[in-house]
């Protein structure tokens, strides 16, 4: 029979393991605001998406769809459409665009978790990332649409820079989470 105490000192070294692995991209992604002019290849983004598209989703409708930017003038051009008081895209050399299928279960819920995959792919494999929020109303615009070739039926969801990070961002603290209720 397992002791109580082996277990427990089990389970510790396991989450140890895991937080210097597959948790490490969790506890150090950061929202990154900062970015040299270094190119991501095209081989690191296509990773980048595949890893997204291994989210789960309902039903496994995948209802997903991308659009890459590594054009630093139409980059520029979006984000002095968004507004003209700063690079809302923070220099970025890439930019991924998430779009999700209007009809469906969960479209937009399940593209959020893809999003989160590519994010924390992107930190494993040494990239930083931020979601740009701040640009999705323009990118909703019949305008940006049509430049983009997006489908009638598909909506975005949420623009992401990618590159490699400059300046690296100090922790955004976190508040405790309020459990409502554990029971056992
Ligand atoms: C849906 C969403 C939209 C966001 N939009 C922006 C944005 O437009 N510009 C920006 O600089 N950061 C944006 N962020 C990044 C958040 O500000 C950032 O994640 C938060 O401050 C916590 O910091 P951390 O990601 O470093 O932990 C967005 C994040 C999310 C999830």
């Amino acid at each position: 029979m397992i002791s109580e105490k082996i277990v427990e000192k089990t389970i510790d070294d396991a989450i140890a393991l895991f937080r210097e692995s597959e948790l490490n991209a969790i506890y150090s992604r950061r929202a990154v605001r900062s970015y040299s002019h270094q190119r991501v290849s095209s081989e690191l983004v296509d990773k980048l998406i595949d890893a997204a598209i291994q989210a789960p989703s309902a039903m496994n409708s995948q209802p997903w769809g991308f659009v890459v930017i590594q054009n630093q003038e139409l980059i520029h051009e979006l984000s002095v459409k968004v507004t003209s008081d700063f690079d809302v895209f923070y220099e970025a050399t890439t930019l991924i665009i998430v779009y999700a299928k209007k009809d469906g279960f969960e479209p937009v819920g399940d593209c959020y978790l893809a999003i989160q995959n590519l994010m924390l792919a992107a930190t494993a494999l040494g990239l930083g990332t931020c979601p740009i929020g701040y640009a999705r109303e323009t990118l909703k615009s019949e305008e940006w649409r049509q430049k983009l070739s997006i489908p009638s039926d598909y909506v975005p969801v949420l623009p992401i820079v990618v590159g490699y990070t400059q300046d690296v961002p100090t922790k955004s603290d976190r508040s405790p989470p309020q459990i409502f209720k554990w029971i056992k």
